[in-house]
């Protein structure tokens, strides 16, 4: 391996940057030629494409955002765009790539993989929701600002003794909702992985808690429900009790990565490249058991995650939530 390029795809996540300087140190450090490949996929096929040097990533590690800029792209998914994906790379001379995204971005990985160019996949999604591994970056990011925001509408709930629901992103997974959930003590937390559809219950459980006392009512609802300025018309109505929805929306992806995202992330983009210079292809990051690892993408990719158990079990015994499934 003489020369690495390293792309972000899919939706930006805090930390990215760190991961991007990693790689670019790390690869020259190694005395590999490193190329940024800009707008993902997008920018492979339209050779958005420039030598990387150490000063490059200078003053980004505490950048959110990405400096690379980031797509999603449709024509990646075809065999035609794969195929001439993999032939710009060897035009220029990559012969190792660094994909930073989601699962989405890792199966385009894989092509690539298949295709001759030497392709490591990094987790990096606000989401949570890679199977294979613990850890991907932006979380830690994305669920400290939605908390925080969370606890300033709680602020102004108390004062008007109104019932909040609180949407936020996660996609399809309700990492984000159920963490904020914890975090900042809601009454109730709805996460696709276990809501069953109920509403009835939740209104319920708004009667029960103002009859004890209670001035505010937080509902963590996450974007894979979605519908909380519906569901906040029906609250009100059936409870009397007047209900905002606030949906946080993309400021959860924005912001300085904490220092979790950033050190996560700097491991992860430095192993990137220590298993391509270990003649290593089609595999994935991962962070597992206080270590960072490497998967097999295909095995990586068919991997099912679900939300723990018991992490579940306690954000429900710690709030006055009856959507237990
Ligand atoms: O995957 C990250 C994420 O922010 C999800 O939480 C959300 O569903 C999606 O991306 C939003 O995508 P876009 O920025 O394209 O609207």
């Amino acid at each position: 391996i003489k020369t690495i390029g390293v792309l972000t795809s899919g939706g930006d996540a805090p930390g990215m940057n760190a991961a991007i300087r990693a790689v670019v140190r790390r690869g020259l450090s190694s005395g590999l030629n490193v190329k940024g490949i800009y707008k993902g996929y997008n920018g492979l096929l339209n050779e958005e494409i420039v030598d990387m040097t150490a000063r490059d990533v200078s003053d980004t590690i505490e950048r959110g955002g990405t400096i690379l800029y980031t797509a999603r792209c449709a024509e990646f998914r075809t065999p035609e765009g794969q195929q001439r994906g993999a032939e710009i790379c060897k035009k220029h001379g990559i012969d190792g790539l660094v994909v930073i995204g989601g699962d989405g971005s890792f199966a385009g990985a894989q092509k690539l993989a298949n295709l001759g160019i030497n392709t490591i996949g990094v987790p990096g999604t606000i989401d949570l929701d890679i199977a294979c591994t613990e850890y991907t970056i932006g979380f830690d990011t994305a669920v400290n600002t939605a908390m925080e925001a969370i606890d300033k509408v709680r602020d102004t709930s108390t004062s008007h003794e109104r019932c909040s629901i609180i949407e936020v992103m996660g996609r399809n997974a309700g990492y984000l909702a159920m963490w904020c959930g914890i975090a900042n003590g809601a009454e109730d937390v709805l996460i696709p992985e276990k809501y069953d559809y109920d509403e009835q219950k939740l209104i319920n459980n708004i009667i029960a808690s103002r009859k004890a006392g209670k001035k505010h009512h937080i509902i963590v609802n996450a974007e894979g429900i979605g519908h909380s300025e519906a569901m906040a018309r029906r609250i009100e109505a059936a409870t009397g009790i007047e209900t905002r929805a606030t949906i946080l929306g993309h400021m959860q992806r924005g912001g300085n990565p904490t220092c979790k995202d950033r050190v996560y992330a700097s491991m992860m983009g430095a192993l990137a490249v220590d298993l391509l210079v270990a003649g290593k292809s089609c595999r994935v990051v991962g962070y597992r058991h206080g270590e960072f690892m490497d998967f097999d993408i295909n095995e990586a990719l068919a991997m099912q995650k679900d939300v723990s158990p018991y992490m579940w079990e306690v954000c429900n015994s710690l709030s006055h939530n009856y959507n237990k499934k």
